[in-house]
């Protein structure tokens, strides 16, 4: 695989949410390549954090791209809200529809890039036969819900899975994990395979002024 640098994603659940604005700019500054934000509803995952709205107020405030995570159930009804929002990457689990093409189909086109979350007890055979639905492969390395949880190392076989699914087609689709990353885990997640990384707690540990070295610290 060509040596390409590691996109690397805040997720903004770890940021201070009374100053989301400045966080999100401040996570730009210091050389984030996209915004992830995580949608919980309290009903796919046992949290509940931010709706389009939110999406909406934040995307002024910097121009790299949102990669917007959602757990919740169903989604459909939300998308355009998120892509109106200025979403553009959205992501949605499997288990979130009756539907998943469909659901990619959507999304693609509203304009924005489709993305699959696969959690760690979800096979990822479900992409095989629409892989050309699939701008973005979201593999969670923890439970969804809350940040801050251990990295489970069992899924680094499946971020090798996905590669190779991705690689034998001859495809240029990110291969992202969240949950759990940190200097120590990003390194194994690039070795398996994985391009893309989200951070919350190891990047927004130590307050703004260390955003930018926890940053680099990711990239290895
Ligand atoms: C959890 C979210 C993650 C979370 C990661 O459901 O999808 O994006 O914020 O947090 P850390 O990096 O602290 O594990
Ligand atoms: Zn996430």
């Amino acid at each position: 695989m060509a040596a390409t640098r590691t996109i690397i994603a805040p997720s903004i659940l770890a940021s201070d949410f009374a100053r989301l604005g400045e966080e999100v700019a401040a996570i730009e500054a210091a050389g984030a390549d996209w915004v992830h934000v995580d949608v919980m509803d309290g009903h796919f995952v046992p949290n509940i954090t931010l709706g389009p709205d939110i999406v909406k107020a934040l995307r002024p405030h910097a121009k790299i791209p949102f990669d917007v995570h959602l757990m919740i159930s169903p989604a459909d009804p939300y998308l355009e809200a998120f892509r109106e929002a200025g979403a553009d990457y959205i992501s949605v689990h499997p288990e979130a529809g009756p539907h998943l093409n469909r659901t990619l189909k959507q999304i693609r086109k509203l304009g924005a890039k489709a993305g699959v979350v696969f959690n760690p007890s979800t096979d990822p055979s479900v992409i095989q036969w629409m892989m050309d639905e699939v701008n973005l492969i979201l593999v969670m390395s923890i439970n969804p819900g809350f940040g801050g949880q251990t990295f489970m190392h069992s899924q680094l076989r499946k971020i090798e899975a996905l590669r190779k699914m991705i690689d034998a087609e001859g495809r240029d689709i990110p291969l992202e994990v969240d949950g759990g990353v940190t200097p120590e885990t990003a390194k194994l997640c690039i070795a398996a395979g994985a391009t893309a990384l989200v951070a919350g707690t190891a990047v927004f540990r130590g307050g703004p002024e260390r955003y930018a070295a926890n940053i680099a610290a990711l990239r290895g």
